[in-house]
């Protein structure tokens, strides 16, 4: 089926029409700088205007950068406050006039890599983590997701882990990639000893620049970066409202 797949990201907004049977790309990839302030108004607007882009009628996945409990946005690291408890499903519904399906960037991203990247047939407990500009992590047991992990907010080295060594504070502190390799790696040895994964997915940018950190990386599981690198969250996101859209949700 075709679904457009949406990413929301604190910093961009992008979108592309996904076959979900072989998870691939239809045409061009559209991308929009998120608004500033990212309102529920405001985002709701830009994916209207990507929905307009793609001239698109049908079902729409997105992939969000919140904890969505039924469609419910629960909490708002880098987007605005104003999110919180803000019906996503219907407003994004009302506003584009498709059906809409939101989940968890970092879920969305998960569920492509485990049917088909990085993760495709593989058993046992893995975790993705996206690296942005917040970290989400998507656990999975088996090849089943567990919702909503947030692992981005454990407590590390006195802060909050995103704080500590996402994309953005690689940029805006300038480290080198070796400097942030390191705390990266505090990061991972912290999901390791409590979790004993048997492989690590690392979606986000950072996933293309592996070669340049790798050698700062001491835990027993494998990283290996995500398949679809920074496209997961989009083929995600459409796998997901196929789901809905197959299960009558
Ligand atoms: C949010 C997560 C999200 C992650 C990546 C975090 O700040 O709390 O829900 O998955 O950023 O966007």
């Amino acid at each position: 089926m075709q679904i457009l797949g949406v990413d929301i990201g604190g910093s961009g907004i992008k979108g592309c029409v996904v076959d979900t049977e072989t998870g691939q790309l239809i045409g061009e990839r559209h991308r929009i700088a998120t608004p500033q302030p990212a309102t529920p108004a405001a985002i709701a607007h830009t994916l209207k205007a990507l929905v307009e882009h793609f001239n698109w009628q049908g079902p729409i996945g997105c992939g969000f950068p919140a904890t969505i409990q039924h469609g419910i946005a629960k909490n708002a690291s880098n987007i605005d406050k104003s999110w919180i408890e803000t019906d996503a499903e219907h407003l994004f519904a009302d506003v584009t006039g498709q059906p809409c399906h939101v989940l968890n960037d970092a879920d969305a991203a998960g569920m492509a890599e485990m049917r088909f990247g990085t993760g495709k047939d593989r058993k046992g407990v893995i975790i993705l983590i996206t690296v942005g500009t917040g970290i989400g992590t998507a656990v999975f047991v088996n090849g089943q997701l567990l919702p909503n992990t947030e692992l981005g907010h454990l407590m590390l080295e006195g802060m909050v882990a995103e704080h500590y060594c996402s994309d953005a504070v690689r940029k805006r502190e300038d480290l080198s990639w070796g400097r942030w390799g390191k705390r990266f790696n505090k990061y991972l040895a912290r999901l390791e000893f409590l979790f004993s994964p048997d492989l690590f997915i690392l979606g986000g940018g950072s996933a293309a620049k592996l070669d340049k950190f790798v050698d700062r990386l001491t835990t027993r599981a494998p990283l290996i970066p995500a398949a679809s690198l920074n496209q997961a969250g989009i083929i995600g996101a459409a796998l997901y409202a196929a789901n809905r859209t197959h299960a009558g949700q």
